[in-house]
Formats: structure tokens, C-alpha cells, sequence
């Protein structure tokens, strides 16, 4: 086995060779829409599993009015542009599986929804955290009515009393 460190959009059929699985995982909402028919066309006709693409839905429990905006300047934040390059967040599973089919291969996408509960309170602080700090950074007027929010669903968060499902796909493309 070889490791090597590149970017992955510039990934070719040939340097796939002979592998028999190609996989990545939280990979595909970092994307743009060209990157994603790139590495498609390196890996059409190679078993290929993409697991853990975010698809733009978050449900938090118990549910707060503030929650959807916040959702909402999340997704916006995946879909900026970065210098240059818009990225596809939420939209990435659809693209890729429509970019297969151009290839035509076939592609499968079933849910893997990522669940904290009490039991990972720190990591559901954590990931909430980022999730208003992206959104924030996105729609800077939510600062303020954002304030009392972050507060109380960090603490919610911190005391194991915010359920968290964050909704993502995983994508097996070209197996029979
Ligand atoms: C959300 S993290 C997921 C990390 C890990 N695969 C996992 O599932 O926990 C996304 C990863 O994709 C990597 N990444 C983003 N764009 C990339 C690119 N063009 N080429 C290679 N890796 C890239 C980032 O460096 C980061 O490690």
C-alpha cells in the first residue's frame, strides 16, 4: 500500500489503476460542480462509495423558531464562493449522481443521518457551535438575535439535552 497526498480534484483514471474501491467520506459538499464532474469521470467505471454528504437538513430537539433561519445561513454558507469557486454543499449528492449517469453509471444513494444525543453532548456542542459560527458568517445581521439562541442551545447542548440529526446520503456508484 502507497500513501500520497494530493488534491483530490485533480485525481485521474490513471492514477486510479487497479484499485477496486475508491471511497471518500464528508468529501463532496467541499466541491464545485466542475471538481465534482472531474472526479466522477476518474472514477466512473471503479466501485466507487461516498459516504457522509451533507444534504442541507438539520433537525434539532426540542425544536427552537430561530432553528430554520439558522439552517438556512448554513446552507447559504456552503453554497458561497470561495475564491472563485462556488461550492455545491447541500446540492453535492444530486450533481454527482447526475455527473455518473452522464457517464453512465449507475448510482445508489440511501440515508445516513448522523444522530448525537445525550451521550455525545460534547460533540453536539461542538458541531453546533461551527454550525452558528458558519451561518453567522454568512448572514452577520443574525449576530444579534443569534446571541441569546447560541447561548441556550450550547448550554442545552453541553447538559445532553439537544438531540442533533445532521440528514447526509452516501453514494455507491458502479458496482452491479
Ligand atoms: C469534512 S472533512 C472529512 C474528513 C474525513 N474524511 C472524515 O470523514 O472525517 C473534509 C476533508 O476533505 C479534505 N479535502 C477537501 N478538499 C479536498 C481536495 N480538493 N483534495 C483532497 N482533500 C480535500 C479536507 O482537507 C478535509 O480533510
Amino acid at each position: 500500500m502507497a500513501t500520497r497526498r494530493a488534491d483530490i480534484t485533480r485525481l485521474t483514471a490513471a492514477d486510479l489503476a487497479g484499485a477496486s474501491l475508491v471511497t471518500a467520506s464528508a468529501l463532496l459538499d467541499m466541491l464545485t460542480a466542475e471538481e465534482i464532474e472531474r472526479v466522477v469521470a476518474a472514477c466512473a467505471g471503479r466501485p466507487t462509495l461516498f459516504t457522509l454528504s451533507v444534504v442541507g437538513r438539520v433537525e434539532l430537539t426540542p425544536p427552537h423558531p430561530l432553528d430554520d433561519e439558522v439552517a438556512k445561513a448554513f446552507n447559504d454558507h456552503q453554497r458561497r464562493t470561495v475564491a472563485g469557486r462556488t461550492l455545491l454543499g447541500p446540492d453535492a449528492p444530486e450533481a454527482c449522481v447526475a455527473a455518473f449517469a452522464r457517464h453512465g453509471v449507475a448510482a445508489t444513494v440511501r440515508p445516513s443521518p448522523w444522530r448525537l444525543g445525550p451521550e455525545q453532548a460534547a460533540l453536539a456542542a461542538e458541531w453546533f457551535a461551527g454550525w452558528l459560527d458558519a451561518a453567522r458568517e454568512q448572514r452577520p445581521e443574525l449576530a444579534g438575535p443569534a446571541e441569546a439562541y447560541g447561548r441556550r442551545r450550547l448550554a442545552q447542548a453541553r447538559a445532553g439535552q439537544l438531540g442533533v440529526l445532521v440528514d447526509h446520503r452516501d453514494l455507491l456508484a458502479g458496482c452491479p
